[in-house]
């Protein structure tokens, strides 16, 4: 008898993508998020009315102008000039407007950046705990993923596990920072050494190896931090953006890659973005938001009532008992599970509607992860809940 293997994304499914699809398909969450007395603090979804700029560019560039409004879109150069003007002004790097790729946020520019450089065989190191689709990303666009764990002590970047990991037929490491799930922003001295890292394996094996630098939190700085691109230490760097976070409208998909200017074989790479991007579904965002774009730039959701928010849970659960683990960046906070079992924990809280994530599902085992993205009556109701929650694991 024949045996048929199954199709790969349900052998992600039943993989790498387990945890989070149990939780986000099958456990209680589902439904009760529905519930006007949940306190939704799961993913980074808007639990507010999006920003009033946001809608009104929307509306100002529906109405056609012309008979090509709706025609296909690649990138609209407006949108280009204004991100490449964007990002002068903010990281002081003279990104050229054509070396931006306008994308659907970064879980397009991933996937088509890690797509445009992988042939067969190829493997691509990500760092653990870490955002949930990496490994799923890179075996969608053909690559050996490659997991390294952070530093157990920090969850910093642990360089030596990275070095040790290049063999000849690595073509890229992935890195985020600020980093979803632990908040961390990774120091500039780390990054600057994961550069030369990078230069002398390039050099050893005589190929390139690429920093693919997930920006996706970029703009989620605590008062207090600094960011540093790691794409500003290595030349062979593919920056990728969304402003799903900073907007917190993931709805609306819009980001972008970014080559900076002293990448050296840039005029291949663009044209390797390009023809990924129309082969993979013509992978650009729509025309609507392009056009609004350069008016996105400068909008952001109330960082000093993020911060705040954050700075008030934190607290509140620390005097509670819970050991809490402030951010640098982003919009997550994760605590030590009161219960040596994650997700035994998690459950406790869905019983009291209370929804976070386990550290299961980012490989970040005796965690469980906030996004503070939840509004203060969230926040408010749910101060007693992880009371009683605490509570229960002492009895
Ligand atoms: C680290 C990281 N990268 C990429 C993404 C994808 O972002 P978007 O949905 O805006 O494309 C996310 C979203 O959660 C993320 O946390």
């Amino acid at each position: 008898m024949a045996v048929h293997s199954l199709p790969t994304p349900v052998r992600l499914a039943q993989e790498s993508l387990a945890p989070l699809f149990d939780f986000f398909l099958n456990s209680p969450f589902r439904k009760g998020r529905e519930d006007p007395d949940a306190c939704d603090f799961a993913f980074g979804n808007p639990h507010e009315m999006p920003l009033a700029g946001f809608t009104n560019a929307l509306l100002a560039w529906t109405p056609p102008q012309s008979k090509d409004w709706f025609a296909y879109k690649d990138n609209e150069p407006v949108g280009q000039a204004a991100v490449a003007a964007d990002l002068q002004q903010k990281l002081g790097i003279a990104f050229a407007p054509e070396d931006i790729a306008l994308t659907n946020g970064a879980f397009a520019g991933l996937l088509v950046t890690c797509k445009a450089i992988t042939e067969p065989g190829d493997e691509i190191i990500f760092n653990m705990p870490g955002w949930f689709f990496y490994e799923a990303t890179i075996r969608q666009a053909g690559g050996e993923p490659i997991c390294i764990r952070t530093r157990a002590d920090n969850f910093d970047l642990d360089l030596d596990a990275i070095e040790a990991a290049i063999t000849a037929r690595t073509r890229a490491v992935i890195v985020n920072s600020p980093n979803n799930p632990s908040g961390r922003i990774y120091p500039a001295q780390t990054l600057k050494r994961l550069g030369e890292i990078l230069t002398a394996a390039s050099a050893r094996h005589g190929r390139i190896i690429y920093l693919i630098s997930d920006e996706a939190y970029r703009a989620i700085v605590h008062p207090g931090a600094q960011f540093t691109s790691p794409a500003a230490y290595y030349d062979n760097s593919f920056m990728v953006y969304t402003f799903g976070k900073v907007l917190l409208t993931p709805g609306q998909r819009i980001g972008y890659i970014a080559l900076p200017p002293t990448m050296p074989d840039r005029e291949s790479m663009r044209l390797a973005l390009f023809t990924t991007q129309t082969t993979m579904g013509w992978a650009f965002p729509n025309a609507i938001l392009q056009y609004a774009l350069p008016e996105l730039l400068n909008l952001s959701i109330d960082l000093n009532a993020l911060w705040a928010r954050i700075d008030r849970m934190g607290a509140a659960l620390a005097d509670m008992g819970y050991e809490v683990m402030m951010p640098e960046g982003t919009f997550y906070m994760n605590f030590v599970s009161p219960l040596e079992d994650d997700v035994a924990f998690s459950r406790l809280l869905m019983e009291e509607k209370v929804y976070c994530l386990s550290g299961n599902i980012m490989q970040m085992p005796g965690y469980l992860r906030l996004s503070l993205t939840a509004n203060d009556g969230m926040v408010d109701r749910s101060l007693p809940r992880f009371a009683r929650a605490l509570a229960v694991t002492r009895q």
